[in-house]
């Protein structure tokens, strides 16, 4: 589905990034975060107000729910379609396509659309290829380790095609690619190289920037030569300097018609933050942050090896 929201737009186009909302169907008590997700959205849309409101559209860029329950992107769905600006969303490792799918959309909810705003394109991308199995017909379904196996980026054939045809018709003059997992070349090495998406990057010049999230932080890098920008979690985030959990948050953009891009990332100040902050980070998030495993790695070690590695049971685990 394409959408054009405003081509005659002069000025910079603003944009606000929300990620990792992880919706639940109902309170779930988590193994170390106290609030709900929904209480972290809520905080991080009244603090994100003016923002929003001046921007051109939102984008939730994946883990929009944590176990794919229906109702979790039913309640989603009306939060974010209260906002009054379109909202685009994508889907991480932690989403379930069907549910999603049926439940999510409203008039100002759309899923994985590319949407030209002045002379950017946004193209929101479905990288979770290693989480999904092709049927017969030519369709994906989710497979059951989705979340694991999805933990770097990777693309259908489908997906692929879909992009290339995209980004091969635009008449934008910039590309902004959004997708869940970040293709940081110390946290996710399969992702570079020969990969799909690295040879997609590579095939179009126009491409100036990725937003991706799944890591929960205020992180960048590189790929492929062009800026990487993560994003916190609506949810609960990390602070990577520090090694310690963070509040939630967000990111804005400012995408100057010239190409340019300002971006700053935003914690929102406040009793969910402060009660974070004193939360001891799991060892296995700091191996991840620098480096010492990869997701790939962590999504190997079975429940018994990662409880041997790191002297307490895998926090996140999903069946
Ligand atoms: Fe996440
Ligand atoms: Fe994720």
């Amino acid at each position: 589905m394409n959408h054009r929201v405003d081509t005659t737009a002069p000025e910079a186009i603003g944009i606000v990034q929300i990620s990792d909302l992880h919706f639940r169907d109902g309170a779930g008590a988590r193994t170390f975060v106290a609030h709900e997700p929904q209480d972290g959205l809520a905080a991080v849309l009244v603090h994100a107000e003016q923002a929003i409101g001046t921007s051109a559209a939102v984008i939730a860029t994946g883990d929009l729910a944590d176990l794919g329950e229906p109702d979790s992107y039913a309640r989603l769905g009306e939060a974010l379609g209260a906002l009054p600006v379109p909202v685009y969303c994508l889907a991480g490792n932690h989403d379930r396509q069907d549910p999603m799918q049926a439940c999510l959309p409203r008039p100002n909810v759309h899923l994985e659309p590319a949407v030209q705003v002045g002379n950017w394109l946004m193209l929101l991308l479905d990288t979770n290829a290693h989480g999904l199995r092709a049927e017969a017909d030519g369709t994906y379904v989710d497979r059951e380790d989705r979340v694991h196996a999805a933990s770097h980026p990777g693309l259908t054939p489908v997906e692929e095609k879909r992009a290339r045809a995209i980004l091969t018709a635009t008449r934008a003059d910039h590309v902004f690619l959004w997708l869940h997992q970040p293709p940081l070349p110390e946290i996710t090495p399969a992702a570079q190289g020969d990969s799909e998406l690295a040879r997609l990057v590579r095939d179009f010049p126009a491409i100036r920037a990725i937003g991706a999230g799944h890591l929960h932080g205020d992180l960048s890098g590189e790929f492929e030569g062009r800026p990487v920008y993560v994003a916190p979690s609506t949810f609960m985030s990390i602070d990577p300097p520090n090694r310690a959990f963070e509040g939630p948050g967000y990111r804005t953009y400012l995408l100057h018609p010239d190409g340019r891009i300002e971006t700053e990332v935003h914690i929102v100040p406040g009793a969910l933050t402060d009660a974070l902050r004193t939360a001891p980070l799991p060892p296995f998030f700091t191996d991840l942050l620098t480096g010492t495993v990869t997701t790939d790695e962590l999504a190997a070690l079975s429940d018994a090896e990662f409880e041997e590695r790191y002297g307490e049971p895998r926090p996140m685990r999903r069946s």
